[in-house]
């Protein structure tokens, strides 16, 4: 064989091994520049070819050709290899700005159940809490409710066909806690509760409640009153002031019903709080003695307090939302403004 063809097929050979194993566009460039560059193997062999005859002229030009071509096939095969494996530096461009997930964020109702809960864990308070399915007796029975308040009805209260219930009040909790642990006590309890309600903008078959429940020893009226006005200055400002009214809890004795100045207008009136200034929160009261009795604790040696609010009527007030629904429907345009 012609030593000029001989010397095309060996740098062939080589430059085809670089480029299978090539692993980057740079390395493809530089078998390029070696086999076509101007100093490269072509550009030489031109110049070779000055002292052969034309017959080894005619071979050497027909090797010389298909070679290039065959050169720029395997260049062309081997960059297409690095582009599409992306692991080319053309394939990524580190400058781009990165491409970032869109951020989720807490429920307004769960939002609300941690500050509650934050709030009262600075008081010395602990959380406590008890399954959706209840007994009668965790909902009723023990909270000293009567035979035939209306509450036990079908109508207002869920049932399952062996009894059970699904609770209608966190109230169960205290009976959970009083069964379970002596006191001194301190506990709040939030979570979901059910009611045969029909829904509308302030009613919901499942919402929440936090409950409060705190037994010591001599503790009055005035504890309640003052947890309660700090609860109300943390969660809406120091201008919130409360008031209680009198109202009747088959487990509380006496019972009140306990209202916050309106967080909208401060007092002066207007429509969240029907012109009256006042907005009404939740139920509570002195633990009342039957209660205790029911759950083995002297009532002789020991007192306490409970409470118990709605957390979408306190996140309603919060965000200005007028249909409780809205809560419910999760829909991203309206929870996204709670971020
Ligand atoms: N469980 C009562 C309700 O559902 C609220 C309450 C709790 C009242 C604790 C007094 C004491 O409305």
């Amino acid at each position: 064989m012609n030593p000029v063809v001989e010397r095309i097929e060996t740098a062939l050979k080589s430059a085809e091994a670089s480029l299978t194993s090539a692993e980057s566009a740079a390395q493809v460039e530089e078998v390029r520049i070696s086999m076509l560059g101007r100093k490269g193997l072509f550009a030489t062999l031109t110049k070779d070819m000055g002292s052969a005859t034309p017959e080894e002229r005619r071979e050497i030009g027909r090797a010389f050709n298909e070679g290039k071509q065959r050169l720029q096939d395997l260049l062309a095969q081997a960059e297409e290899r690095i582009k599409g494996s992306g692991s080319g530096e053309k394939a990524l461009d580190v400058t781009l700005p990165g491409r970032c997930g869109a951020m989720g964020h807490r429920h307004p109702i769960t939002q609300m159940i941690e500050d509650c809960v934050a709030i009262f864990r600075r008081m010395g308070f602990i959380v406590a809490d008890g399954p959706e399915i209840e007994t009668v007796r965790h909902n009723f029975d023990a909270l000293n409710a009567a035979a035939d308040h209306p509450s036990r009805e079908m109508t207002d209260t869920f049932y399952f066909a062996d009894g059970r219930l699904l609770r209608s009040q966190t109230s169960t909790v205290q009976i959970r806690t009083m069964d379970a642990v002596k006191p001194p006590i301190r506990i709040v309890a939030p979570g979901r509760c059910f009611r045969r309600d029909t829904p509308d903008a302030t009613h919901s078959m499942n919402f929440h409640q936090i409950e409060g429940l705190y037994v010591d020893k001599n503790v009055s009226m005035a504890d309640l009153k003052s947890v309660l006005q700090i609860f109300a200055w943390e969660l809406f400002g120091k201008d919130v002031r409360i008031r209680l009214r009198p109202h009747f809890f088959p487990f509380t004795e006496p019972s009140v019903e306990y209202d916050f100045s309106c967080v909208v207008c401060g007092g002066k009136g207007c429509n969240v709080c029907k012109h009256s200034g006042w907005l009404e929160i939740a139920g509570a009261g002195m633990v009342n003695p039957n209660v205790f009795r029911n759950v083995g604790i002297d009532p002789e040696e020991w007192s306490g307090y409970a409470f118990g609010m709605g957390i979408e009527r306190l996140t309603m007030l919060r965000h200005r939302i007028s249909d409780i629904r809205n809560l419910y429907e999760n829909d991203v345009r309206f929870l996204s403004q709670f971020n």
